[in-house]
């Protein structure tokens, strides 16, 4: 009977295999990892936002990732996307959720399912629908019963769906883990009971979905059983689950960061993320997720923030444009593959601890079959350490860690990179004849019949409910023709308080200054002299939203637009606050009424050409007609020479665009070691914040492309140009007997008895070739790629290889090993090759 069972079982198993291209898997957890199939598993996934990149990227960047040694995709599901309007959903384009996840199963890889239905993610509202702040009653992400029905409703709704499509992987589906609620844990400390009663609220909800794979709570230390608490942050070391029979897991290892307007790029040295990682998984972790591997574009209005921008590039392994980062791709691809050999022994059990030195230590874990594998590790940030281990010795570089497969042979050490760094650059593309530009006023003075009249200031988002990013007020001023300042020229002070985050003022249809925020301070206060005349003057505020806030204490409440108070000083009888009179308000733009950013749109207005187009107008529409540039490179706008607006391609939105608004900070040298933050390594400092706006190629038909600019404050079009991401340059940064993989694969086999010198390789991105060698040293070369120089000690032929080797190649390698470059330049001194090729 029993043997029939099984055997009917094997019969299901191997039909419905067949049936459905793949098993179905029972995954669950202990103590040490996730189990699919009885079996534990050492798991590497990688945060791809579906809605951040076109479904055309889709495939290519699911393949890059499986390539940098990826098990899992993890996403959030952006519920603002989805549902627009309440019970109006969208799954189409780049919100087609099920054909996302349908392409990462065949791709042969799994999905971590993040639904939330709260994001965080600097997406619009944290992933809320702004509708959801209108229903009577509702009080976000606590005990209250209008924001459960709604959550429950929208959470169901997806496990629904995907169950519908077998997606679970239960039913033979890629799914092998769900989450509810994001980074609770803080607000729930904060609120008190509610808070707890939500949380075991949301679990039980979850739970009772029965999607049939594990559910996880990031950052929650309450999470109830069954549910795995998680760990986010730019090292989870010392994170432990809520309960000893569960998991370690570190949902979200920072890669980068976001960008804000006004701020520098931020970046993360691959040596330090891959130190992190490391250490996690030697301190018995053993589900890493890195957020993000595609950062992607917040395409449209999706940015949160306020002043997130555009690009959520996050310094990922795979750029924005979907192009590896290299030398963090490659680096971190090594060392998923040494952390995969050492799997059999991790997945054992606890590790053994051994102190080295001060700042050293040994994690050695064994399995029970033979398996042993150790983690060489120095914490130090200032000094290498060499250290006894087994009967041998190993030189550690500083902050860094080494990985010993068969506790013997260094394969890694995450400070010592193997892959080659590329320099990319943006080419101009020349757009036949250039872009000719057409321009249209927006208005700036009369209102139409949508526009309504009220005593007072009122909230913006109230008011547009987001609608649009603009909302007008206006309001007549009156000056006697006895007023002083029309004698004496001292204008008076018009003073405007608002809650944020940018304002354009108008006096008489005239722009007459503009106010921002950023992310930290959205406040804005005008305060400036203004050209008034006798009779009734016009005064018209443009305030402008830029993404609503996804993260803080009830975000949700957070005001935006001129809440006042708004006054005029310097009149013969003193201030005058015009806050509680007769204010006119309109939502929108006469532009966005129209339809300006479409085709049908824009051919419905009359369009002027030539003289207006250079006048580096305020509100300003520009268009355009362009044909595709051949080829595959990603392409992007530079936008460089305008200020701030939104810019469209076929109707779709690319984003906002605000190159105006530099970059404030320091960015100094970064030093990969040593604890890092946020804060630690920034570039474009005193540059845009965003100059290059990332245009998807599949948004573009061979001919015939209408490109749209609305422009706040003054741009000259004329200075956009369409620009092609390529590879500028490849380099290799590579020390005398540095570990590498082969070389262990090559003694492990019995290929080679003795350790192998280690190779630079080099290759060019597809179509190109490396036309010449920008620099070369072997010896002791300082700098990094890109401004590499030669050091006290120098090989006279550490070009010649390079020379022969690799110029006309598309790639190409060279032994690190003096002999090579004509002899050892400086005997006992650790030496490394740098080595930069030009590609073209
Ligand atoms: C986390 C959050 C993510 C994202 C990240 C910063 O706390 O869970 O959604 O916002 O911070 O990029």
């Amino acid at each position: 009977m029993a043997l029939k069972h099984v055997v009917w079982d094997v019969i299901t198993v191997v039909l419905f295999g067949v049936w459905f291209g793949s098993a179905k898997a029972s995954v669950s957890y202990d103590s040490k990892a996730i189990t699919i199939n009885g079996q534990r598993r050492i798991l590497i996934s990688g945060s791809i936002h579906y809605p951040r990149s076109s479904p055309e990227m889709w495939p290519d960047l699911i393949q890059k990732a499986k390539e940098g040694g990826l098990d899992v995709i993890q996403t959030y599901v952006f519920w603002n996307g989805h549902e627009p309007s309440p019970g109006q959903y969208y799954f189409e384009g780049n919100y087609d959720l099920v054909k996302f996840i349908k392409l990462v199963k065949q791709a042969g890889l799994y999905v971590n399912l993040r639904i939330g239905p709260y994001v965080c993610a600097e997406w619009n509202f944290g992933g809320f629908p702004v509708w959801l702040k209108y229903i009577r009653g509702i009080n976000f992400r606590t005990d209250n019963g209008p924001f459960k029905f709604q959550m429950q409703k929208f959470t169901k709704k997806i496990v629904d769906m995907m169950k519908a499509e077998r997606l679970f992987e239960s039913q033979g589906g890629p799914i092998i883990l769900s989450q509810i609620e994001n980074e609770y844990g803080p607000l729930e400390y904060e609120i008190g009971a509610p808070g707890q009663a939500y949380t075991k609220w949301a679990a039980q909800m979850a739970l009772g979905l029965g999607t049939g794979v594990p559910w996880i709570m990031c950052k929650e230390d309450d999470a109830p059983d069954p549910i795995i608490n998680t760990c986010n942050g730019f090292y989870c070391d010392y994170f432990s689950p809520n309960k000893a029979y569960k998991p370690k897991m570190w949902t979200e290892a920072w890669t980068g960061w976001f960008t804000e307007f006004g701020g520098p790029v931020p970046y993360r040295p691959a040596e330090d993320l891959a130190f992190s990682v490391a250490r996690f998984i030697q301190k018995g972790g053993s589900f890493i997720n890195y957020y993000m591997y595609h950062g992607g574009t917040n395409f449209g209005r999706t940015a949160g923030g306020p002043f997130i921008a555009t690009s959520y590039d996050y310094d990922a392994p795979l750029d924005e444009y979907g192009l590896l980062r290299q030398p963090k791709w490659g680096h971190l691809k090594d060392l998923h593959r040494a952390i995969k050999l050492c799997e059999p022994a991790l997945v054992y059990g606890e590790p053994t601890v051994t102190p080295l030195g001060n700042y050293q230590e040994a994690h050695v874990f064994k399995s029970k079959s033979g398996a042993c594998a150790a983690f060489l590790a120095n914490y130090n940030p200032r000094s290498f350490a060499k250290v006894a281990f087994g009967n041998l010795h190993y030189n550690l570089p500083p902050w860094s860690i080494s990985i010993l497969p068969d506790c013997k042979n260094t394969v890694y050490n995450t400070a010592r990179v193997g892959a080659q760094s590329a320099q990319m650059k943006m080419t101009r593309v020349p757009v036949h004849g250039g872009f000719s530009w057409q321009a249209y006023d927006e208005e700036t003075t009369s209102y139409d019949d949508s526009s309504f009249t009220t005593v007072g200031l009122l909230e913006q988002i109230n008011t547009t409910r987001d609608a649009s990013d603009y909302l007008w007020y206006s309001t007549d001023v009156k000056i006697d023709s006895n007023e002083e300042f029309l004698k004496t020229g001292k204008y008076p002070v018009l003073t405007v308080l608002s809650a944020g985050h940018a304002l354009h003022v108008f006096i008489n249809g005239q722009l007459s200054g503009t106010a921002y925020g950023s992310l930290g301070f959205p406040k804005v206060t005008y305060s400036e002299g203004v050209k008034l005349r006798t009779g009734i003057n016009k005064i018209s505020l443009l305030s402008v939203a830029v993404g609503l806030p996804n993260v803080g204490p009830h975000f949700e409440r957070w005001n935006a637009g001129v809440l006042g108070p708004i006054t005029l000083n310097g009149l013969n009888d003193g201030r005058r606050d015009l806050s509680w009179q007769k204010w006119s308000y309109k939502i929108g733009l006469k532009g966005e009424s129209l339809s300006l950013h479409s085709l049908s749109g824009s051919s419905s207005v009359e369009w002027v050409e030539g003289s207006l187009v250079a006048r580096r107008q305020p509100m300003m529409w520009y268009k355009t007609m362009f044909n595709a540039p051949a080829g595959n490179s990603p392409l992007a706008l530079d936008m460089s020479s305008m200020g701030k607006g939104q810019v469209w391609i076929n109707g779709q939105s690319l984003g906002r665009y605000w190159p105006a608004y530099e970059a404030s900070g320091t960015c100094g040298e970064c030093n990969y070691a040593g604890t890092y933050n946020e804060k630690k390594c920034l570039s474009n400092c005193g540059e845009a914040s965003q100059r290059w706006y990332h245009v998807p190629r599949s948004w573009l038909k061979p001919t015939g492309n209408l490109l749209v600019v609305f422009e706040e404050w003054g741009g000259d079009p004329n200075g956009i140009f369409l620009v092609r991401r390529e590879m500028d340059s490849v380099c290799a940064n590579i020390y005398e007997w540095q570990p590498t993989l082969m070389n262990w694969q090559m003694q492990a086999s019995g290929k080679v008895n003795k350790p192998l010198r280690p190779k630079a390789h080099l290759w060019c991105g597809p179509g190109q070739k490396i036309s010449s060698i920008k620099f070369a040293s072997f010896g002791t070369p300082e700098g990094v790629c890109g401004s590499f120089r030669e050091g006290s000690c120098h090989a006279h032929k550490s070009y010649d290889a390079f020379q022969r080797n690799c110029v006309g190649q598309n790639s190409c390698s060279v032994t690190v090993a003096p002999e090579i470059f004509g002899g050892d330049p400086c005997p006992n001194v650790m030496k490394k090759l740098s080595v930069e090729a030009i590609c073209s």
